[in-house]
């Protein structure tokens, strides 16, 4: 089953965007130092800037288009997931990880469930009609259900869920007590030795800690490749703690 005709949005459209205004003035600055003696010499670091946020740009585009998808594919194979699961996805914005788990799930009467507040800044089309026509799109819309709500508060019942997962989502609260908060939330839902797996693009030496000082173990933090995002994507993988 392909994902090829489902469109999971450009992360941080407006970041992009401001790149793409800054490269441009960046061209015309230069462009205009090579006719005026007055800009010549910043002229030239108008074109270096330009450079730079273009580069910067661009990345960020193929990470949204391709990269986050492959990205995606590599993380739910690390789940394991053998088809009866439950599965939630922390942030699942228009549904990358949420519908490859859901492709996962066909055997065993599993579930995948997406918690979103989807917010319109941090992707593009941001909305559950979207996240739900994705899923339609890949055939998968009986293994896939969506929840509004925040990262920081869930809905759901303690030990509710085999494996958590999540994609360039907790950076975006922006306290550092409350994505302490958001990890506390996904230790409360997942079930004793179940397995949670988030990507991220800052803060994922935190996550890491924060996982440890919460009882997990196997915790682990590698760089995702391909490269997503900069500076670096990091994965932090960890196994729950066994209460039962
Ligand atoms: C950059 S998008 C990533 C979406 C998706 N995981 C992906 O990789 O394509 C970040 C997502 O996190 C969601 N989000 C931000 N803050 C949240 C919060 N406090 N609780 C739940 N979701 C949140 C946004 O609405 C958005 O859908």
């Amino acid at each position: 089953m392909s994902t090829g005709r489902a469109n999971f949005g450009i992360d941080a459209p407006g970041v992009i965007r401001n790149f793409a205004l800054i490269a441009i003035a960046g061209v015309a600055l230069g462009v205009g130092g090579q006719f005026s003696p007055a800009l010549h010499r910043i002229g030239g670091i108008g074109f270096g800037v330009a450079m730079v946020c273009a580069v910067q740009g661009l990345w960020m585009l193929w990470t949204s288009l391709q990269g986050k998808r492959i990205a995606a594919r590599q993380l739910i194979d690390r789940a394991g997931l053998r088809g009866g699961e439950q599965v939630l996805d922390v942030g699942c914005g228009r549904g990358l990880l949420l519908i490859e788990a859901a492709r996962r799930l066909s055997a065993g009467g599993g579930k995948s469930t997406g918690l979103d507040i989807w917010n319109a800044q941090d992707l593009s089309g941001n909305a559950r009609t979207a996240t739900l026509a994705n899923a339609a799109a890949c055939g998968v819309s009986d293994r896939v259900e969506l929840v509004d709500g925040d990262m920081r508060a869930t809905p759901f019942d303690a030990a509710r869920f085999d494996v958590v997962v999540s994609s360039l989502a907790i950076h975006n609260v922006y306290q550092a007590d409350e994505r302490a908060e958001a990890l506390r939330e996904i230790a409360r839902v997942l079930k004793p030795g179940g397995r949670v797996l988030l990507q991220d693009f800052r803060h994922t030496v935190d996550y890491a800690r924060d996982l440890r000082a919460l009882g997990f173990t196997n915790v682990r933090r590698t760089i995702v490749n391909p490269l997503l995002m900069f500076p670096l994507t990091w994965r932090v993988e960890a196994t729950g703690p066994d209460r039962a």
